[in-house]
């Protein structure tokens, strides 16, 4: 292990020791999940209750095409598990996930089905509320991502190194129903220091956050648009907010190396 290394391993320990209070799971997940599930959200606000199956929506292979940005800015997914409150009605009217899955941008509720000399619609309600039921998916998680470049976390791809080799191509609007925008530039870094001694700290690039969240997903709800407007602590990043509202969910895990985020040595 490295001085860094080492250096980093010493606070961590102390900061957990620190807030022994939630010590128990440090705000992490205990078990890693397995790289096509990373990033999984089960939806059943109502499903249940309605007597279908549970809704699977998996990160991988939506993110393999279109930026957060489009998702949880125009189409107004909550980034919180359950928030949203998605109705099968809303679907066919054309929100949340109806704005796509409608039979032209990806499959929708029914699809032809041939039946002697003519086609009948037929439903296909399984592919989304597929808990419970042996549904063979149309994209397998491992035949997709077999070309890209590895990590060693979360999906096991680095989403960063696919987008900018050009193996993936993110679409940031759906014509006819986001508007049009500019895409807004800034290329600032802005270095996040960590209060306390010797934790390495924090380059924060806003280049490549931009390519997948625009400046909405980030700005202003989650961060001030001024260095240093924002208080937060490496606990409340632990809990879910700040960083943590996008890492160790659906972005790269936290708890895999601190160093993916704390990347500038003090010394
Ligand atoms: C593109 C994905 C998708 C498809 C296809 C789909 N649904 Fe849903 N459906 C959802 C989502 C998401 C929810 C919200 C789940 C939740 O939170 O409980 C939902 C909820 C429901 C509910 C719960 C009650 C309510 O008012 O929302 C029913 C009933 C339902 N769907 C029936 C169907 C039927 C029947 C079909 C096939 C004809 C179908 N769905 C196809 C995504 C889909
Ligand atoms: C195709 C649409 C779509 C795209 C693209 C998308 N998301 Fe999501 N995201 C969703 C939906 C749907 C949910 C579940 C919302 C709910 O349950 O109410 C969700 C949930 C989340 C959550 C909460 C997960 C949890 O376990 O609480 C986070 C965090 C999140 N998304 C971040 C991202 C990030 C970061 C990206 C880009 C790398 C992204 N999303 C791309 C649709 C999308
Ligand atoms: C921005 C567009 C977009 C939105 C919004 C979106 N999807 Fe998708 N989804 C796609 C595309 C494109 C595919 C892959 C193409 C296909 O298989 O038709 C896909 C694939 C899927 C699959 C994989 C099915 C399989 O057999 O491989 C599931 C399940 C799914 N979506 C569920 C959902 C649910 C549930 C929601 C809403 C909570 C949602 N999607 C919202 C575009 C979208
Ligand atoms: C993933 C989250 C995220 C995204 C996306 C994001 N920012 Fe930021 N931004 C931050 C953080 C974190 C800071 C630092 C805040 C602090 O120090 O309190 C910041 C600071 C700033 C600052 C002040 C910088 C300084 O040095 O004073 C500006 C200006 C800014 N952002 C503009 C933008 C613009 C324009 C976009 C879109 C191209 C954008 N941001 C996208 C997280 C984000
Ligand atoms: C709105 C969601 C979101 C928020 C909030 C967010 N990130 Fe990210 N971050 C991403 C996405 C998406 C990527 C692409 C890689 C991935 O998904 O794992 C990324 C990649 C990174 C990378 C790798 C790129 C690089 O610069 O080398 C670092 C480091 C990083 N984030 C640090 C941070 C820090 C520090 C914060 C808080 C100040 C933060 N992120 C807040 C979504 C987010
Ligand atoms: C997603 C990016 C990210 C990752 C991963 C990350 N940190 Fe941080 N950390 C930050 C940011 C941003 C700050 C600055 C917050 C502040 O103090 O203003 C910070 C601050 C800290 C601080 C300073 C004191 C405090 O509580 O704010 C400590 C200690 C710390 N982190 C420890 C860790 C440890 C240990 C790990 C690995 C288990 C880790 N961090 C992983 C982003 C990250």
């Amino acid at each position: 292990m490295g001085t860094i290394g080492r250096r980093v391993a010493v606070v961590a320990i102390s900061v957990i020791v620190s807030v022994s209070a939630g010590a128990e799971t440090f705000g992490m997940r205990k078990q890693i999940p397995r790289p096509d599930a990373y990033g999984r959200v089960v939806m059943d606000s109502f499903a249940t209750k309605a007597q279908v199956a549970p809704v699977v929506f998996d990160h991988w292979n939506h993110r393999n095409r279109y930026t957060c940005r489009l998702c949880h800015v125009d189409l107004g997914f909550a980034m919180r598990a359950g928030e949203t409150g998605v109705r099968e009605a809303d679907n066919r009217h054309g929100l949340y996930c109806g704005a796509c899955h409608n039979n032209k941008e990806a499959f929708g509720w029914e699809r032809e089905e041939r039946q002697g000399l003519t086609t009948k619609p037929v439903e296909a309600c399984d592919r989304c509320h597929s808990v419970g039921k042996a549904i063979t998916p149309e994209k397998d998680f491992y035949a997709v991502t077999q070309a890209m470049p590895k990590s060693g976390y979360g999906n096991h791809v680095d989403w960063l190194a696919a987008e900018a080799k050009g193996l993936i191509h993110l679409q940031d609007e759906l014509p006819g129903i986001t508007r049009k925008r500019k895409p807004i530039r800034y290329a600032g870094e802005v270095v996040l220091h960590a209060r306390e001694f010797n934790m390495p700290e924090i380059v924060f690039s806003h280049t490549k956050h931009a390519v997948w969240n625009g400046c909405e997903m980030c700005h202003p709800e989650i961060f001030g648009v001024e260095k240093g407007a924002t208080k937060y602590t490496m606990q409340d990043i632990f809990e879910g907010r700040f960083c943590g509202a996008c890492h160790d969910k659906v972005s790269f895990p936290m708890n895999f190396d601190c160093r993916l985020c704390h990347t500038k040595d003090v010394f």
